[in-house]
């Protein structure tokens, strides 16, 4: 692949997988591939798994990673074209990129949406810049709308869990949260799972939370968490904000929280979410500190799903 934006971008899927659990078995096993490559992650917002995940998985292919906290360190950038920069931002995208491409053989950027106005966020304008501009490979570490690198893990844990041969119930449900969050990690879950097409899925939230059919065409769409749970093998965890009437709370239903008596109905149901998570809002101790929750070997596996994907870029490069 060029770039890594969303599944779109991967010919393979499951020869992905099965090389990220090849590498999982033996990290270090194609050291000499990324010799004397380098990746820069830029990051305009915050991260704890998918900064430090990444750095791992390039060094585990003899690669250098080096970490520009842009939004914190950087010059404020500019990314509409024909930008009259006479407020905050100090230099354009256009500038910014190829030099860029000059230090790096790879890119790789986080760019949160602002949750203000939908249609500025979901034609991934940062994103999409970056690319036009840099000329070289572009990695998402989470965009407007997206977040592969999370999902292919998501994934990658899955198949590695799942043994039997009949496929999983796999279900998404919106749970609480304080503050708007974006609908990047359900939109891409979705995009993920339907695209995998090996699982039955459904998605379940409270009405008014419905995500862009974009993302989720192919799945069952319930309002009924209870009825939604029934019989699930797997149950994904995630708050989102609105997206018709874009970026809003509308409510914060504590039953929404999944707890151990969520699970009764369900197949034993393994449980998952992305991290960071709230803890007794979206999901309870008793989930997160149980034999349930898969949600260590979900961030584990985001090396894995990073090394396969920085390897196949640069194998293509
Ligand atoms: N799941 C995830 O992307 O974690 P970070 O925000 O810490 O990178």
């Amino acid at each position: 692949m060029k770039n890594f934006i969303s599944v779109h971008d991967v010919s393979d899927l499951n020869g992905l997988v099965k090389k990220a659990l090849q590498y999982k078995a033996a990290p270090l096993s194609d050291q000499s591939l990324g010799k004397g490559k380098r990746i820069g992650l830029l990051f305009l917002n915050p991260s704890l798994r998918t900064r430090l995940s990444t750095q791992v998985a390039a060094q585990n292919l003899g690669m250098e990673a080096i970490v520009f906290n842009v939004g914190q360190e950087g010059w404020a950038l500019e990314f509409e074209e024909e930008a009259i920069m006479s407020g905050n931002t100090v230099e354009h995208i256009k500038d910014a990129a190829p030099v860029l491409s000059l230090y790096f053989d790879v890119l790789a950027i986080r760019t949160f949406p602002s949750l203000k106005n939908r249609e500025d966020d979901y034609s991934e304008l940062f994103i999409n810049q970056l690319i036009k501009y840099a000329g070289i490979p572009v990695v998402s570490l989470e965009s407007a709308t997206l977040h592969p690198l999370q999902s292919f893990a998501d994934l990658i844990t899955i198949q590695e869990t799942w043994k039997e041969i009949k496929k999983p119930k796999v279900v998404l449900t919106w749970a609480p949260h304080v503050k708007p969050l974006p609908q990047c990690v359900a939109n891409s879950f979705s995009q993920w799972m339907t695209h995998w097409g090996r699982c039955d899925f459904t998605i379940v939230h409270p009405e008014g939370y419905e995500l862009a059919e974009t993302f989720t065409k192919g799945a069952t769409i319930l309002h009924d968490q209870k009825t939604a749970l029934q019989d699930a093998d797997y149950v994904y965890v995630k708050n989102w904000s609105t997206y018709n009437d874009y970026g809003k709370i509308y409510e914060s239903d504590p039953s929404w929280m999944l707890t151990n008596k969520h699970l009764l109905t369900t197949h034993n149901a393994k449980v998952m979410h992305c991290l960071p998570v709230r803890r007794n809002v979206e999901l309870s101790d008793e989930i997160l500190d149980g034999s349930n929750s898969l949600v260590t070997q979900q961030a584990g596996n985001r090396v894995w799903a990073a090394q396969a994907v920085l390897a196949d870029i640069i194998k293509n490069a």
